[in-house]
């Protein structure tokens, strides 16, 4: 089989890399309208950051895996076409800040309803409101010209930095199409795919919208959960206790389990915000405010969470950190990706500036010029330096924070950064990765989230 996918980016990207290595006998390219970026899959330095990832787009391309600006020929040749474009949230209009905008996902359809010659299965990949497959499928057939189409929902479950472990070894594949014989004929050629190495009662098959509606239903549990942690972190500051020791205390509870209790300044990426008020945005739209409140709160206590953590830096420190130097380690959303789409860190850097601090920032993998976009500079602007060590980043500096949980930051000399830096000297961290004991006895002023 030939098969095509549209938009080459972090999920389209991985994903096709995998089909292509699990599945020799078929032919996989990845087509985008960004030259830059197929040129970087067509490279030696990838255009994401993913461990593993490397490996497997180097075995397969040019072989049964390619990248390519060319989406006419790939949609024709093709007998399953992935949709991987990215769907952020609407900036205008009706729903602007929460509905997602379909406006790719529907230039997508209609370059496949123009260019393809013979029938064609057509994937949803990207996240989705529910009931968009119909949309897909009105302008697909509106145009039909006696071929069939039939649309499939199939989100991605990966998560950045474990992208290729989810993807080779997944806890589930999720497939939705109409419950007919042609969609039900449909539903199984993408089965049999993933079946080359996914052990099948690990495949499931649904009607398309509780497909959809799944994939906007796990984030939002996932996102939950940490708000939720977060929410009690604030009250552990308050009260003394230990988040960390309050989290592996409830995570023994075998039905609440350990994963996702980790406390943070706050989820990052470029799914959990958006696909949460995608959520709101449609309850809203069915009538139903009191499910859309209910959702709502955990962006509230995300928003709350980034922003308390600034403010207690500033009161920590006298109440003023103008002109102070604090020195941010990690900008990217969570360790092993070169993603800040929505990172914490943003937000944290951000409040700084507005102080009037200044902030010399080191990531191990995010480049300097997105780190600038993100904050909104202009390319001399001072009140931001970046680094290229961590050492460099906490010279003279009155305070460091660790914003990503970068396992190089763990084997950092905190001793020499102490030394050269300002005293009192501060050390904020959060993501609860350091031992703050050790620390305050080199003679740090340490926090960190919802710890003493
Ligand atoms: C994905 C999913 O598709 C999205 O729904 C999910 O919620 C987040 O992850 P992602 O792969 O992270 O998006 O997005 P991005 O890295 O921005 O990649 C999308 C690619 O599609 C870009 O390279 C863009 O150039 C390409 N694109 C976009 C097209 O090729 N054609 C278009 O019309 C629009
Ligand atoms: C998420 C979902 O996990 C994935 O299934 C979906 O396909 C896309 O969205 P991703 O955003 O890539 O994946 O990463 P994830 O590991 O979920 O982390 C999201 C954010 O939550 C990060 O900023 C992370 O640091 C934060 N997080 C995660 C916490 O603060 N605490 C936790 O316990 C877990």
């Amino acid at each position: 089989m030939k098969i095509c996918c549209i938009g080459a980016g972090y999920v389209g990207g991985p994903t096709m890399a995998m089909i292509a290595h699990k599945c020799s006998g078929h032919t996989v390219t990845v087509v985008d309208i960004n030259q830059s970026r197929i040129d970087a899959w067509n490279s030696d330095v990838l255009p994401i950051y993913e461990p593993g990832l490397d490996e497997i787009v180097k075995a397969s391309r040019g072989k049964t895996l390619f990248f390519s600006t060319d989406i006419d020929t790939a949609i024709r040749e093709a007998d399953i076409i992935f949709m991987s474009v990215n769907t952020p949230t609407k900036t205008y209009g009706v729903g602007a800040g929460r509905a997602a905008d379909l406006r790719y996902i529907e230039k997508c359809a209609r370059k496949i309803a123009e260019v393809a010659e013979n029938d064609k299965i057509v994937v949803e990949k990207s996240t989705l409101p529910v009931r968009t497959a119909e949309s897909i499928k009105r302008i697909l057939e509106s145009n039909s010209k006696g071929r069939k189409f039939q649309i499939l929902s199939n989100p991605e479950f990966l998560a950045e930095g474990t992208a290729v472990a989810d993807l080779e070894n997944p806890d589930r594949v999720l497939i939705g199409g109409d419950q007919t014989p042609d969609g039900l004929a449909a539903i199984q050629k993408l089965v049999d795919v993933y079946a080359q190495w996914v052990p099948t009662e690990n495949i499931l098959t649904t009607n398309v919208w509780s497909s959809e509606l799944s994939k906007l239903t796990a984030n939002a549990f996932l996102a939950q959960r940490i708000s939720s942690i977060n929410a009690i972190s604030a009250l552990c500051e308050a009260t003394g206790a230990n988040v960390d020791e309050v989290a592996h205390a409830i995570g023994t509870d075998s039905r609440i389990g350990p994963k996702f209790l980790k406390s943070s300044v706050g989820f990052g990426g470029s799914c959990f915000q958006k696909d949460i008020l995608n959520l709101v945005y449609l309850c809203e739209h069915f009538g139903l405010p009191e499910v859309a409140a209910y959702w709502n709160g955990v962006i509230e206590m995300n928003d709350y969470q980034k922003h308390r953590f600034g403010r207690r830096i500033i009161s920590t420190m006298f109440n003023t950190v103008s002109d102070k130097k604090i020195a941010v380690l990690g900008f990217a959303f969570k360790k092993d990706t070169n993603d800040t789409r929505e990172s914490a860190a943003i937000y944290v850097c951000k409040d700084l500036i507005e102080e009037q601090a200044n902030v010399s920032i080191y990531d191990p993998k995010v480049p300097e010029a997105q780190i600038r976009r993100d904050l909104g500079l202009a390319e001399d602007a001072t009140a931001v330096t970046i680094c290229d060590d961590a050492y460099e980043a906490t010279k003279n500096a009155h305070a460091v924070l660790i914003l990503t949980e970068w396992d190089e930051f763990k084997a950092l000399d905190f001793k020499k950064i102490y030394d050269q830096m300002n005293l009192p000297a501060f050390l904020f961290d959060g993501r609860n990765l350091l031992d703050l004991d050790a620390l305050r006895s080199i003679g740090f002023e340490a926090t960190g989230i919802g710890r003493g």
